[in-house]
């Protein structure tokens, strides 16, 4: 691997190999997601404990300070939104050379297995991996997101191995039964994303299933900044990805924490 690739990895994934990306990208199909309507009052406090931030440029230009020192996820595609006929019919919506000028560690895109857009999102990983490899720019495809569809191990698998095949360093999907299979049918790291928002003690579950079985962190959004206490959520996550704790003993760190945390406004 080229080293500017390998670099910008490294920067996402830490020594252990693991990564907390913080997922804020939502606004680019949803509009202002609940508790994602001031983007920059969400993120700021929890910037200090992400591995990396997956957002848009419009967010990250307007609602993150430039001297801020997060490795950047920068979400590329887009074209469709939450009321539009269909949510596959993206295409890539930002440069590379746009990606580079924010010092993007990361571009990511969306692919739409078995929707009607399929072969044109298949199509926009593959033309982003050529464009990434020009400037050693990893990419991170992801993966099954949209209403309409059986997230088990078998489409899971498919989509993920999919992206693999297409030339994507890392994928994300979600969570599901047997996920062990579709870890092992993707060579490249999986990470997960928190899907919609559920008790913190689930999540807190589904992040060390997940670990527990082959994940290389999370791509998490939702459960973290729509939690009531989003900074102790995060930091209960960070000790199931980094320290190895069990789903439980993140609870009681979550528990024991969350009145001690005050975020400034
Ligand atoms: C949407 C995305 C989101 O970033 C993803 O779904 C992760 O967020 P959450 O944990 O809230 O599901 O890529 O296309």
């Amino acid at each position: 691997m080229e080293w500017g690739m390998k670099n910008r990895l490294s920067r996402i994934f830490k020594s252990d190999g693991r990564t907390v990306m913080l997922a804020v990208d939502h606004g680019y199909f949803l509009g202002p997601t609940e508790r994602l309507e001031d983007a920059r009052k969400t993120i700021t406090p929890l910037l200090p404990y992400a591995d990396s931030i997956m957002l848009t440029r419009g967010i990250l230009r307007n609602c993150v300070d430039a001297s801020m020192n997060v490795p950047v996820v920068l979400r590329v595609s887009g074209g469709a939104s939450i009321i539009s006929k269909d949510l596959s019919n993206e295409a890539i919506t930002a440069s590379i050379e746009d990606a580079i000028r924010v010092n993007a560690s990361a571009v990511t895109l969306s692919i739409f297995i078995g929707a009607e857009y399929e072969h044109q999102s298949i199509v926009n990983l593959s033309k982003l991996v050529d464009e990434g490899e020009k400037y050693g720019i990893p990419v991170l495809a992801v993966t099954a997101v949209g209403k309409e569809m059986v997230r088990d191990a078998r489409y899971l698998g498919l989509a993920c191995r999919i992206a693999a095949e297409m030339g994507a360093h890392m994928v994300k999907t979600y969570y599901c039964k047997d996920f062990e299979k579709v870890v092992n049918g993707c060579p490249v790291p999986i990470i997960i994303a928190g899907g919609k928002k559920i008790p913190e003690k689930d999540a807190l579950e589904l992040t060390y299933n997940a670990i527990r079985e082959g994940a290389a962190g999370v791509d998490m959004g939702r459960n973290i900044w729509q939690s009531d206490h989003p900074v102790a959520m995060i930091k209960a996550v960070r000790k199931i990805v980094h320290e190895n704790v069990s789903a439980d003993e993140a609870y009681e760190y979550f528990n024991s924490i969350k009145e001690e945390i005050v975020v400034k406004t």
